[in-house]
């Protein structure tokens, strides 16, 4: 089988591309990416030799109707990624995010392939702290921020191309992911690589608001399986009952690293800052045999610690870019 991985410099895709290849080694893997800031091309190097890579955008439309010609199926991770920075400029979120899925559908059209497209729970809005639901595949989608409204956008465009032209395409919407290769102005690298240069960790608010962690490899493995075992027009939402606080995090990350519980300061919040995500992942655990090998938060975190540890060259210079935004931004 040919891949199309578009966004497969950065963090969730470059994990899927070592991933793919580990697992699914007679799949011909290609990466589409703009190498944007968020893409670290050093991540793919384990794989370099056994993968295409080519440098443009999923807004490039002879280019994806290339691409996608060639291929048989996409995976498109290819995103504006950071909330924060939907905030501070949402252009880029609605050019890449809406636009490019609209290019990569019209192209999957017209050459007859299959799509499966990445997004994220925080289409569906926020919980309340103290609610028992979750989010499920019926969720109205309620987006709070100008990343999420493109997300939404996004999914919204890949339906109708199902329902009106019969397009193959599959979507899953995953919680919130931590690992390895993740962009350090993301919350636990950016803690985790502050810790490593003396800094003390920065929460937003008061700290209280809940995301619904999962291991990147767990996302992948689920990818991979609906890729393979998903109904076609079909939404699978995936999560692994990793519900925490941010500070919660916080506490977790400081005693894995040594330092005193209290060493975090509270920093402005983030507008419009949702306050909780949950997935309920029944459909995909009922439909597949897809179950998540790293359910364990804090061994999880133990080696995202160890990696960024022994990977400082990989993220020192982004260090520098991230924190440089975060001081304009005042958080
Ligand atoms: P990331 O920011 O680390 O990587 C995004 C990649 O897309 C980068 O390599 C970047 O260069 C590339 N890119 C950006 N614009 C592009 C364009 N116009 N054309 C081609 N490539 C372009 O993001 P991530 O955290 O790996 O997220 C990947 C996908 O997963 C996104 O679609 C995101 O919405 C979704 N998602 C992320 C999470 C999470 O926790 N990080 C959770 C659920 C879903
Ligand atoms: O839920 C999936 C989403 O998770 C993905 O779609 C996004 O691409 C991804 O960036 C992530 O969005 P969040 O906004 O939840 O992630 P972020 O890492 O920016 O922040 C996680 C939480 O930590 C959030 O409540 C904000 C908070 N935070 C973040 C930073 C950077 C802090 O308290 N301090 C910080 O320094």
């Amino acid at each position: 089988m040919k891949v199309l991985v578009t966004g497969g410099a950065g963090f969730i895709g470059s994990n899927f591309v070592i991933r793919a290849r580990e697992q699914r080694p007679d799949w011909q893997l290609t990466v589409l990416d703009l190498m944007t800031y968020a893409a670290n091309l050093s991540s793919l190097d384990r794989v370099v030799a056994d993968i295409d890579i080519v440098k443009g955008s999923v807004t490039d439309a002879d280019l994806v109707d290339e691409l996608v010609a060639a291929h048989d199926v996409v995976v498109h991770f290819a995103a504006d990624s950071h909330n924060d920075n939907s905030l501070d400029d949402p252009w880029p979120f609605i050019d890449t995010n809406i636009v490019g899925t609209y290019q990569l559908l019209q192209a999957v059209r017209r050459h007859d392939k299959r799509i499966h497209h990445i997004s994220t729970d925080e289409v569906y809005g926020d919980l309340e702290l103290d609610d028992p639901a979750k989010f499920t595949e019926t969720t109205p989608v309620n987006p709070s921020s100008p990343y999420s409204a493109s997300k939404a956008s996004a999914d919204l465009l890949v339906r109708a191309w199902v329902r009106s032209f019969g397009l193959r395409a599959t979507v899953s919407n995953c919680s919130n992911n931590y690992g390895p290769r993740q962009h350090v102005e993301k919350f636990i690298p950016r803690q985790i690589t502050g810790i490593l240069e003396g800094v003390r960790p920065k929460l937003y608010g008061a700290g209280a608001n809940v995301r619904d962690w999962i291991h990147v490899d767990d996302h992948n493995d689920a990818v991979i399986t609906i890729l393979e075992q998903g109904r076609l027009g079909e939404t699978y939402l995936i999560g692994a009952d990793g519900e925490m606080s941010n500070r919660d995090v916080v506490l977790l990350l400081l005693e894995l690293m040594g330092k005193p519980a209290d060493w975090f300061d509270l920093v402005p919040d983030r507008p419009g800052h949702d306050l909780r995500y949950a997935i309920d992942a029944t459909k995909l655990r009922t439909e597949t045999d897809w179950r998540p090998a790293h359910p364990d938060v804090r061994s999880g975190l133990a080696d995202t610690i160890d990696w960024y540890q022994t990977n400082q060259d990989w993220w020192r210079t982004a260090k520098v870019v991230a924190e440089t935004r975060y001081d304009r931004l005042g958080r």
